[in-house]
């Protein structure tokens, strides 16, 4: 028997029925779809509408969704931690809102604040709850409604983004299956090129902050596009290196989905074949900390018990890192 380990061995997602397509898009901004599909993959995303619709709103249906194909009582689950930059309030975390909204009433919860490497530092702290042998049923989520921090007049960062949320369950393993290792860096430098002004304590809200849009995210994309290839392509490798995983023996390479070009030049410089990378960018664009788990749905038929994954993020802070885990279970294909 190997040593504790923590396990996925369930996932599922949630989005919105809303589709904004690039056309629509146009119609809003000095956009055009040639323009977005070239310098971003991105063809559509999804949009949560509708009045007192906040992340909750996603991260409830996903955990439902997860408790029943996994056959998991709400009451067995012991903690749920939500990674998002778009909780329905400053506080309460969200992550406690969705457990009470899903009757998980013996777990607590608390959210994790990494922008689009949330999802990944939440999936390695969860674990290490699981390791420790003090929880055994964990859920992680990874959700954001960036619809609601977007600025639709500005078309450098409105057609990149979207709503989504995705869950997994980690349970324990005793078969090496599971989190193996992770790396996770961390650059509070980064903060001028991807960031908030206002409606955090350091500038709460006013009159004039709404007046003059520092409520949406502000975003300087050069920069912020090469520090994402540099970060994420080297901890896939450190990561990849000191697991032995090469370009044959890791079966998928999950990318956070901020650009299709980010993720054509990771797979590049790690020497691996696109047809080894998910992707699904071009269906709900950058959902944020949502990315890595509707991933994860969207290629859950395809997995097999045992396939080599490495995961990886860059975000806003600057955040990033990867994470080597072997899949739990086979998918329904
Ligand atoms: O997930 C968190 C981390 N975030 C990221 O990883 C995002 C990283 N950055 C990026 O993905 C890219 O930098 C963007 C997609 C944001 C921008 O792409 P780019 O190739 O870096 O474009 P750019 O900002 O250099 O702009 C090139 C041109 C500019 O026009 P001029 O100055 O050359 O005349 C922009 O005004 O493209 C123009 N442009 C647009 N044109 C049509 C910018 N946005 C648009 C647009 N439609 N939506």
């Amino acid at each position: 028997m190997s040593k504790l380990t923590a396990a996925i061995t369930g996932v599922h997602g949630y989005l919105p029925d809303y589709i904004l397509t690039n056309a629509e898009l146009a119609t809003i901004v000095d956009t055009n779809d040639e323009w977005i599909t070239t310098r971003t993959g991105i063809k559509e995303r999804r949009i949560l509408k509708g009045e007192e619709m906040g992340t909750s709103k996603m991260v409830i249906p996903a955990i439902e969704g997860l408790l029943e194909k996994t056959g998991t009582k709400p009451e067995d689950v012991e903690l749920i931690i939500c990674a998002t930059v778009t909780g329905d309030s400053i506080f309460p975390d969200t992550a406690n809102t969705a457990a009470y909204h899903t009757g998980c009433v013996n777990a607590f919860g608390f959210d994790i604040n990494a922008a689009c490497s949330g999802f990944l530092y939440a999936l390695s702290v969860g674990a290490k709850m699981v390791e420790g042998g003090t929880h055994k049923k964990v859920i992680v989520v990874g959700a954001d409604k960036m619809s609601s921090i977007v600025d639709y007049t500005d078309r450098t960062t409105c057609v990149i983004f979207g709503d989504g949320a995705g869950a997994v369950l980690l349970e324990p393993n005793h078969d090496g299956l599971g989190v193996l290792d992770y790396e996770h860096r961390g650059d509070g430098s980064g903060e001028k090129y991807l960031y908030l002004v206002a409606g955090g304590s350091r500038k709460p809200a006013t009159v004039d902050s709404v007046m003059a849009r520092e409520h949406f995210v502000r975003q300087n994309g050069a920069p912020v596009f090469k520090a994402a290839v540099s970060g994420m392509t080297s901890m896939v490798g450190e990561v990849m290196g000191r697991n032995n995983l090469t370009a044959e023996n890791l079966d998928w390479l999950v990318p956070h989905q901020a650009n299709i070009r980010i993720i054509q030049a990771i797979s590049r410089m790690a020497d691996l074949p696109m047809e080894k990378v998910m992707v699904n960018i071009q269906k709900y664009g950058n959902t944020t900390a949502g990315t890595l788990p509707l991933c994860l749905w969207d290629y859950e038929n395809q997995l097999k018990k045992g396939d080599n994954l490495v995961l990886t993020a860059f975000g806003g802070g600057f955040t990033w890192g990867a994470l080597y885990l072997k899949w739990a279970y086979d998918g329904q294909a």
